[in-house]
C-alpha cells in the first residue's frame, strides 16, 4: 500500500512501533532538533512532535521519516523487518516500471493560502536544527520544483533551504544539480526569474524520489509514481503553472531572482560535521504559500550517521549506479552506499573482480559522483548490505601495494561539504576517488583460493543442517 502523504505514514508507523509521539512542549530553537539528532545517533523512532512552543497546538514538526531502513520498508508498504538488501531489491523493481502522474482539481495542500502581501514564512514552526545553522531550515527533508522552459521537463531535487526573511528563502542547489544548471543556463542569461515550488511534508516515497539523481530530461515524479506503484496526485499551484504533490502539508511557491543573491548556511550537513556558510547563494522571493489544515513540517536534523540522508536518500543513487555500472557491462550485482559511510563510500559487489574491473568501474563514474570518495569492491561471497562482511573483506583482502586505485577529478568536482580536504584543494576543489579492491586476483587458480573458514563455507552441508535442526536441543 502506498502512502499519499504522511499523514497515513504516520500512522503505519505507530503500528510497526516506528514513531515517537511527543505531548511535551518543544522549543523550535534547538530543542526539537537535538531531540531528533539524538535520537537519530542512537537509530531511534521517527519523531512527531505535538506541540511547539510560539504556534498553535496542531502545527506539528515530523522528524527524522525515512531515518532508518525499518521506516523505509514501511513507506514501501513492507513489513519493517525486511532485511535491506530485500528493500533494495523491492525498490529496484518498482523504479523499473515509471507511472506517469494523475493531475487534480484540489487537494489537500489548498486548505489554507497565503498570496502576496500575506506570505509570513515564519507561520510555520520551522526549527533551529543545530546551533550555528545559517538560518531556519524549513527545508531540510524537502524538495524543490522547477521546469525546463524549452520543453515538457519538470525537475524534483532536494536541495536544503532556509528563511531569509518572511518572504524569502535561501537555497542551497549545487552548481551541478539540475536545478543550479538550468537556473544558470536558461534563465541567468536572459535575467529571467525562475519560477519554482519548494514542497515541505510530502509523502515519503516522492520525498526520496526527489534525491534520485535523473539525468536531463528525465522526472523523479514517474519515479515516484512507480515507487507509488500508482500515480502521484499533482494540482496546480497558485501563482505559476508548477505542479506539486496534491497532499503536501506545504507548498511555498516563488522565483528564484537572477540578479539577488542570498548568504546560506552553515550547516550542519550529512557528513557529520557543520558545513561552511556561502556568501552568494540563490535567492527566492517568495510569491505564495498553501498550506493544510494543522500543518506537518517534516525535519531531517542532519549529522553524523545515520540519518535519512544516508539511508533514505541513498537508495536511489545506489541503484542508478548499479545500472549504469551494468549497462558498461561490468559484473556488478549489488551496489549499496552504506549509512556508516555518510555517502562517502560505496560497496559494489561484483561475481568477477581483479584490477581490471575495478579500473573499469573507476573509469565508468562521472565526475558529479566524485563526492563519493571511497568505493570498496567485494567478491560475490560477501554480502555487500552487511558492513562486519565488508570490513573484514577491506582488512584482509585488500593489498595496500596494489589494491588501491587513486583517481583525482577536475577542479570544481570536488565535495565542498567534504571536511578532509587539504587548505589548497579548498580553493581548487579537485576531487579524489579512491577504489579499494578487496577480490581475488582473478590470475589465481580457483580451486586454489583460500576456503573461507565461515561456518557456510568450511563445513560438509550434513553437518550444517545437523547443526541447525538441532540448534535449540544445544540449549543454544
Ligand atoms: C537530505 C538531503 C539534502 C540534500 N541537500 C542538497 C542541497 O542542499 N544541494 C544539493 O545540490 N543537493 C542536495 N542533496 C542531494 C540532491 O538531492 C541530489 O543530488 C539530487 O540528485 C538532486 O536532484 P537533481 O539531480 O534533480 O539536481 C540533498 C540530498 C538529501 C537526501
Amino acid at each position: 500500500m502506498a502512502f499519499k502523504d504522511n499523514r497515513d505514514f504516520i500512522d503505519a508507523l505507530k503500528e510497526s512501533g516506528d514513531v515517537a509521539v511527543v505531548n511535551k512542549e518543544v522549543d523550535w530553537d534547538l530543542e526539537a532538533g537535538a531531540i531528533a539528532r539524538h535520537a537519530s545517533e542512537q537509530e531511534g523512532p521517527a519523531i512527531l512532535f505535538e506541540r511547539v512552543k510560539d504556534y498553535p497546538d496542531g502545527y506539528r514538526i515530523f522528524a527524522t521519516p525515512v531515518g532508518t531502513y525499518r521506516r523505509v520498508a514501511v513507506a514501501l508498504g513492507l513489513p519493517a523487518d525486511t532485511p535491506i538488501k530485500e528493500v533494495y531489491e523491492v525498490y529496484e523493481k518498482r523504479a523499473e516500471n515509471p507511472i506517469a502522474p494523475r493531475v487534480v482539481e484540489g487537494g489537500p495542500c489548498k486548505e489554507n493560502k497565503m498570496l502576496g502581501d500575506e506570505v509570513d514564512l515564519y507561520h510555520f514552526p520551522t526549527p533551529m536544527c543545530h546551533d550555528g545553522d545559517g538560518g531556519r531550515y524549513i527545508g531540510t527533508w524537502g524538495f524543490v520544483v522547477c521546469k525546463d522552459p524549452e520543453s515538457d521537463w519538470v525537475n524534483w531535487g532536494m536541495y536544503r533551504f532556509h528563511i531569509n526573511s518572511q518572504r524569502s528563502l535561501a537555497m542551497s542547489p549545487a552548481p551541478g544539480s539540475n536545478l543550479g544548471a538550468l537556473f544558470r543556463e536558461k534563465f541567468m542569461p536572459q535575467n529571467r526569474p525562475m519560477p519554482i515550488a519548494a514542497v515541505v511534508g510530502a509523502d515519503p516515497l516522492s520525498s526520496i524520489a526527489s534525491s534520485a539523481g535523473h539525468p536531463v530530461g528525465q522526472s523523479e515524479v514517474f519515479l515516484a509514481g512507480g515507487l507509488h506503484q500508482e500515480p502521484v496526485e499533482l494540482v496546480k499551484c497558485e501563482t505559476n503553472d508548477l505542479m506539486v504533490p496534491a497532499h503536501s502539508e506545504v507548498i511555498i511557491e516563488g522565483e528564484i531572482l537572477p540578479d539577488v543573491s542570498a548568504a546560506e548556511g552553515p550547516f550542519g550537513e550529512y557528513p557529520g560535521y557543520r558545513s561552511p556558510g556561502f556568501e552568494a547563494r540563490l535567492y527566492c522571493r517568495v510569491k505564495g504559500v498553501t498550506f493544510r489544515n494543522s500543518p506537518i513540517l517534516t525535519m531531517s536534523n542532519l549529522g553524523v550517521p545515520p540519518d535519512d540522508s544516508h539511508v533514505g536518500g541513498c537508495i536511489s543513487i545506489s541503484i542508478s549506479l548499479k545500472k549504469r555500472l551494468q549497462r558498461k557491462g561490468l559484473p556488478v550485482l549489488d551496489v549499496y552506499q552504506n549509512p556508516e559511510g555518510s555517502a562517502f563510500m560505496l560497496i559494489v559487489r561484483v561475481s568477477e573482480g581483479g584490477p581490471e574491473v575495478v579500473r573499469r568501474i573507476a573509469d565508468s563514474f562521472g565526475i558529479r559522483r566524485a563526492w563519493i570518495s571511497k568505493i570498496v569492491v567485494v567478491d560475490e561471497d560477501v554480502d555487500a548490505f552487511d558492513m562486519r562482511q565488508v570490513i573484514h573483506a577491506l582488512a584482509v583482502k585488500c593489498n595496500p601495494a596494489t589494491g588501491i586505485l587513486v583517481k583525482e577529478t577536475p577542479p570544481g568536482s570536488g565535495n565542498p561539504f567534504s571536511p578532509l580536504v587539504s587548505v589548497e584543494e579548498l580553493k581548487t576543489l579537485k576531487g579524489s576517488m579512491a577504489y579499494f579492491d578487496c577480490t581475488w586476483d582473478p590470475k589465481r587458480p580457483k580451486d586454489e583460493l583460500p576456503l573461507k573458514s565461515s561456518f557456510d563455507s568450511i563445513y560438509p552441508e550434513e553437518i550444517r543442517e545437523k547443526i541447525l535442526t538441532n540448534w535449540s536441543k544445544y540449549g543454544l
